[in-house]
């Protein structure tokens, strides 16, 4: 990956910096903190969304190189990453965004809807307890698959339902957390977690791929939200909405040149790195992440 230019590196920032301990305190914030797990065993090894096809492979090299250049380019912009360890027979735990919803210390761990998935749960379970979260496990009449369908905007929590999440495994867990729940429905198999058509940039802002929500939920989504970007349909396959906000950064796959215009012109810089190997499991920049200290749009209750 080349190097940075200068201009668009986020000003250093000391640790001594970090000052409030919840998202969204006003004023600096602790250095960002993200979870990922290198891409040893990742692959197409099942099929459990439109992307993945077994007799479209994955290449574990360039996936390694990829990965890599996502993790150093958010390193470069002031994140700290933290690493899960990969297992072998679980290729989709790469996908950290999947693993929980993060809320202050605490988790509340994902229940995916398909049995290839569920045997994360317990990987994802140990690391946090070692890190000292509390883990809160749903009740089991409900799937979930955090922070791929659970996004803050502000002070209210989105959640996408139907295809991977249950609306009231949302409903429920605005109960748990005290906040206002905004459950949106998702209507196209291609985008089957919030975090693939919707990304919330600030408590005011947030991309959208209109076609993939229901229309109830697209009018809630105007509604609660004043600056709302649209996306192409051509980029949004290219997962432009799978977007990592670090500050006013954005990291984003290849291939979306209006969005990376839009974004300029709303006062954010665009980083784009080549993902596409990991779009062959459904998955670019977000779902390959999990922000641990809140994402930059999140103000937790
Ligand atoms: N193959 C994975 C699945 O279908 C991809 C998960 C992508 N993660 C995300 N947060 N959208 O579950």
């Amino acid at each position: 990956m080349a190097p940075l230019p200068m201009a668009d590196l986020p000003s250093a920032q000391s640790p001594s910096a970090a000052k409030s301990p919840s998202a969204g305190g006003s004023g600096s914030r602790p250095s960002p903190a993200i979870l990922m797990c290198p891409p040893d065993y990742y692959g197409i090894e099942y099929e459990i969304n439109p992307w993945m096809s077994r007799s479209r492979q994955s290449d574990p090299e360039r996936s390694r190189q990829q990965w890599a250049a996502l993790q150093a380019l958010l390193q470069q912009l002031g994140a700290e990453i933290r690493l899960l360890e990969p297992v072998r027979g679980l290729p989709d735990l790469v996908f950290t965004a999947n693993a929980a919803l993060v809320v202050r210390n605490t988790i509340y761990l994902a229940r995916f809807r398909y049995p290839a998935r569920q045997p994360e749960t317990a990987v994802d379970e140990l690391w946090f307890r070692e890190q000292g979260f509390d883990c809160i496990t749903l009740p089991d009449r409900w799937s979930f698959e955090g922070a791929g369908d659970a996004l803050f905007c502000g002070d209210t929590l989105f959640g996408g339902y139907v295809i991977r999440s249950d609306a009231g495994a949302l409903h429920w867990l605005g109960g748990q957390i005290g906040c206002r729940t905004l459950p949106l429905q998702l209507v196209d198999q291609y985008y089957y977690h919030l975090d693939t058509c919707f990304c919330p940039l600030s408590d005011t802002e947030a991309l959208y791929f209109p076609p993939a929500f229901d229309e109830y939920a697209q009018r809630s989504l105007t509604e609660a939200i004043p600056g709302l970007i649209a996306i192409a349909p051509e980029e949004a396959q290219r997962f432009a909405c799978n977007a990592v906000v670090v500050g006013r950064h954005v990291v984003i796959n290849t291939g979306c040149p209006r969005l990376e215009i839009d974004l300029r012109t709303h006062g954010y810089t665009p980083h784009s790195t080549e993902l596409d190997e990991f779009i062959k499991a459904g998955g670019s920049a977000k779902c390959l992440t999990l922000r641990l200290d809140g994402e930059e749009a999140a103000r937790w209750p």
